[in-house]
């Protein structure tokens, strides 16, 4: 990695493990602006109806590649890491196929846990063939970790998975690889850096953009903001500091996934608006930002560029990305198909610019 004082960045072109980028006319919107920045992603399978067999992901990755920039732009060689999505109804054999295809994860949802999750995992002993098989080919599992009683505060959601779901799944299943996505709470990362993996299987967990920058108090910071709300919800100050602290630490444990989350304004601003916030047009800007303050931009290119690649066993990008230290601001929202969609931040200004 190459430094001057700090005002110039160029790290190993990064990655992002864990995107939404939808379907359909959309995806040439989304696929551009995450294409500027990473040279791969894993592309969550939360469709309508769910991305849940090998056949389902290589379709639905060909679109993807026929919605890149195009040849000889930058972003043209953006590669889609596919991952499908665990139902009770996975099988072994599902399981098996999606090695052969080159599928790289399962996603467990909670039913019910979040945007398109009714079809998701209902009881974990139903998917105990397919989970044996993923321990036996290496096939790490994605988590969505929040529990999804009713009776248990939103806020508390992830704390309780982590005692209820997850330890019990690691010790039934001691081989599995799991990947804890978007980690919002101390209580998650102190889990994850402290895992014993000499005992159970390896652990790693992804962060996003959000909750390294923002607390709660965003999400109601003089009215209601629409933008803030994600699933998992963002966290109290406390929270966001351990985030921080496991992130620039340069544990591999610790790895980039922004989980930009594109909704339609309406469908945002909105009675019943969705969850998710929009980052792939400037996650790697927020991320500078966040090492930044830390007094930890050398520790930047470890997080988004190495250990996601590491812990996947998949080979580091030769590319390279630089960011510079210079004010850019955040447009109020940005096309998406027929519609548009709102980015985190949107109107206000960014400290870092992608400069090549
Ligand atoms: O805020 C979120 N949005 N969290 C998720 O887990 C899903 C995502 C989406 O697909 O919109
Ligand atoms: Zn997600």
């Amino acid at each position: 990695m190459i430094m001057d004082v700090v005002n110039t960045i160029e790290i190993c072109q990064p990655d992002d493990w864990h995107l939404h980028v939808r379907d359909g006319d959309v995806l040439p919107d989304l696929i551009a602006h995450t294409a500027q920045q990473f040279a791969r992603a894993i592309i969550m399978p939360n469709l309508k109806p769910p991305v849940t067999t090998a056949e389902l992901a290589l379709a639905y990755k060909q679109r993807i590649l026929n919605a890149r920039p195009s040849e000889n732009s930058v972003g043209s060689s953006f590669e889609p890491l596919m991952v499908l999505y665990l139902t009770d109804m996975t099988t072994a054999e599902h399981v098996k196929n999606a090695k052969q295809a080159g599928v790289v994860g399962f996603k467990l949802y909670p039913a019910g846990a979040t945007t398109n999750s009714d079809a998701g995992v209902t009881d974990l002993a139903k998917c105990s063939a397919a989970l044996a098989e993923m321990e036996r080919c290496g096939m790490p599992l994605l988590v969505h970790g929040e529990v999804t009683h009713a009776d248990i505060d939103i806020f508390d959601r992830e704390a309780v998975f982590i005692d209820q779901v997850l330890e019990p799944l690691r010790k039934t299943h001691p081989g599995l690889k799991v990947i804890f996505e978007h980690i919002t709470t101390k209580q998650a990362a102190h889990y994850v850096r402290d895992a014993d993996t000499s005992r159970l299987g390896a652990i790693g967990a992804t962060i996003t953009p959000q909750h390294l920058l923002y607390n709660r108090n965003a999400i109601f910071s003089g009215g209601v903001r629409p933008h803030y709300y994600c699933l998992p919800i963002l966290k109290r100050e406390e929270h966001r500091v351990a985030l921080v602290e496991v992130a620039i630490s340069g544990n591999p444990r610790f790895f980039l996934g922004t989980d930009s989350a594109p909704h339609a304004k309406g469908t945002k601003e909105n009675a019943c608006g969705c969850a998710g916030c929009y980052t792939a047009w400037h996650a790697m800007p927020l991320y500078a930002e966040v090492f930044d303050a830390a007094g930890a931009l050398d520790r930047l290119e470890g997080f988004a560029s190495y250990f996601g690649a590491d812990f996947y066993g998949l080979p580091r990008n030769t590319g390279k990305l630089k960011l510079k230290r210079q004010q850019q601001s955040i447009p109020e929202s940005f096309p998406m198909g027929g519609s548009t969609v709102v980015p985190l931040r949107a109107g206000e200004m960014l400290a870092w610019t992608i400069v090549g």
